[in-house]
């Protein structure tokens, strides 16, 4: 009996890892949702669709700011393999290729700080918008696959 009781809570806690691996996925989907939802705010300002407005470009970069600080620990090698419901996953070459994967993260986080530090009207949110656009592109193009 003792030993069945140690393999059903053994079974439970591997379900438990599971559903946390789950959330890992869940929340760095949910983080580039956000990504691509304040690029999109930024876009607008940029072509002129939204008036400039600071505070909105301040909460989109600060966000973009939080995603850069959390991608180091998103995509922990327990969730390779896994993916979100949706139409994209992490590529295996973030595992395959970790130092590339993180210098993707570090030239990331450089384009949105130096856009918190010069972002002050439309011409400089343009250039800056364009440099964290790169940044996006660059990472999806060989760490991000179509499912
Ligand atoms: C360092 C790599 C990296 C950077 C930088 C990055 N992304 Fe992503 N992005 C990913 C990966 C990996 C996925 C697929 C897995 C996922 O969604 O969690 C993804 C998925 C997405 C998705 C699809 C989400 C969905 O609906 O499933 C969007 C939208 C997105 N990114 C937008 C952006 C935007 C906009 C930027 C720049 C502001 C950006 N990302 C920067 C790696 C990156």
């Amino acid at each position: 009996m003792k030993r069945v009781m140690l393999v059903v809570g053994a079974l439970l806690l591997g379900a438990g890892a599971v559903v946390a691996q789950q959330d890992v996925v869940k929340e760095a989907q949910t983080l580039m949702k956000g990504n691509g939802k304040n690029a999109g705010a930024l876009g607008a300002m940029v072509k002129g669709d939204k008036p400039y407005e600071q505070a909105t470009v301040d909460a989109a970069l600060g966000q973009l700011d939080d995603t850069a600080r959390k991608l180091p620990s998103l995509f922990p090698e327990s969730t390779k393999g896994m993916k979100p419901e949706g139409d994209f996953s992490a590529s295996p070459k973030i595992w395959e290729d970790k130092a590339g994967f993180e210098a993707r993260i570090v030239s990331f986080a450089k384009a949105v700080t130096e856009a918190k530090a010069k972002a002050k009207d439309v011409d400089s949110l343009k250039v800056s918008l364009g440099a964290i656009g790169k940044e996006c592109g660059g990472c999806h193009e060989t760490f991000r696959l179509k499912i």
